[in-house]
């Protein structure tokens, strides 16, 4: 079932957090919504599972207008970002929950969560109650909550942050595969780029209560459309540098780069301020364009090492290498920028 927000708005008295927001969500879509911490992903999922009066706009489940419908009356599965568990029931029955509302029989219920429970490693802990689990495993129940009656729209918030990392990546497959089988439609609110990257087959990129970009992971990385998004997706981040445009290049010190030609020709004019922006993996001692500058900073990784290479004029560089390392603090070094793999943008941030 297709998810769609139109123009919606939200505002908490005169301050408005989400302004005109459009989102259409495909059938059995996984979308990440994506962005720092207050940009109001937990306001958009709220709204769309209607625990939120929206401000104004519409919400779509197919060509159900549920803008006013309380999430009661929607197959809705939700995990909270802050598990919401029933604390006086046991872990079974907070999972039986949804289904003895349903009204499910009692053999079903018996089956459907022993289900869940192995999918979640969460057997032996079904007699207890949530204030006898760990934060983990409570965010477990609340993930077998939401998935144990197979709901239309699963809408999950920031479902993994409370797992050991062996955990959290053995979920995020659980969850994707889950979502597969049951082609539910879902959003993933996280703020974890690594996250909505791997699980999620397209991100919404939100900022300020605005979406910046919406793309598949690829896109993402490979596209995007502004100095924002290329900066928050990506680990280790992509370094920026401010330069000018001369005789067809971006010049600062230290640097020099060939502009495409679909710039050279019409996007910039000579003496345009303008700034690059060079992923880690494009600056290595072996690529074409050379530059050059002191090694300030080394981080070893084991498989990779991490280098800071400042430039004369002071703008720092990041370059991420397989192997051991190759050189040492203080060294001077001329290495090479693959050109072709760079992003240019103007002074509104926009990529040219
Ligand atoms: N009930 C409320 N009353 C007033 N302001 C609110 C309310 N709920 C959220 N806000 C504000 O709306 C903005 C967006 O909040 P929201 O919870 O959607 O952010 P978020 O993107 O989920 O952030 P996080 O990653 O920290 O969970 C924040 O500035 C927040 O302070
Ligand atoms: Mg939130």
């Amino acid at each position: 079932m297709e998810i769609r927000l139109e123009k919606f708005c939200k505002s908490f008295g005169p301050v408005k957090v989400i302004e005109d927001l459009d989102l259409t969500i495909g059938d059995c879509e996984m979308i990440a919504l994506l962005g720092p911490s207050g940009c109001g992903k937990t306001t958009t999922l709220y709204a769309v599972c209607g625990i939120h009066r929206v401000t104004s706009g519409r919400i779509w489940f197919g060509d159900k207008d549920v803008t006013a419908l309380p999430p009661q009356e929607k197959n809705v599965g939700v995990v909270f970002q802050s598990f919401a568990l029933y604390p006086h029931l046991s872990v079974y029955e907070n999972i039986a929950f949804p289904l003895r509302i349903r009204k499910d029989s009692r053999a079903d219920i018996e089956r459907k969560v022993n289900e869940m429970a192995g999918v979640l490693h969460m057997e032996e802990l079904l007699d207890r109650r949530p204030g006898q689990l760990s934060g983990g495993q409570q965010q477990r129940v609340a993930l077998a909550r939401a998935l144990v009656r197979r709901p239309e729209v699963l809408l999950m918030d920031e479902p993994l942050a409370n797992l050991d990392a062996g955990l959290r990546l053995e979920m995020r497959s659980e969850i994707r595969r889950i979502q597969r089988e049951s082609g539910c439609t879902s959003i993933l609110v996280t703020h974890d780029q690594v996250e909505a990257m791997s699980m999620c087959d397209r991100i919404a990129l939100m900022n300020e209560g605005k979406i910046q970009q919406i793309g598949s992971p690829d896109d993402m990385y490979h596209r995007p459309e502004n100095k924002f998004i290329a900066g928050f997706i990506g680990n280790p981040p992509i370094s920026f540098a401010d330069g000018k445009v001369e005789d067809g290049c971006f010049v600062t010190e230290g640097l020099r780069i060939e502009l495409p030609d679909r710039i050279k020709g019409a996007a910039v004019s000579a003496g345009q301020n303008i700034s690059v922006g060079v992923r880690p993996e494009y600056l290595r001692p072996d690529f074409a364009t050379p530059i050059e500058g002191e090694i300030t900073f080394i981080e070893t990784q084991g498989r990779e090492v991490l280098y800071d290479l400042t430039l004369a004029g002071g703008q720092v560089f990041r370059s991420i290498q397989s192997g051991e390392q190759v050189c040492g603090v203080g060294d001077r070094i001329r290495w090479g920028i693959d050109a072709d793999s760079v992003f240019f943008f103007g002074e509104d941030g926009n990529r040219i």
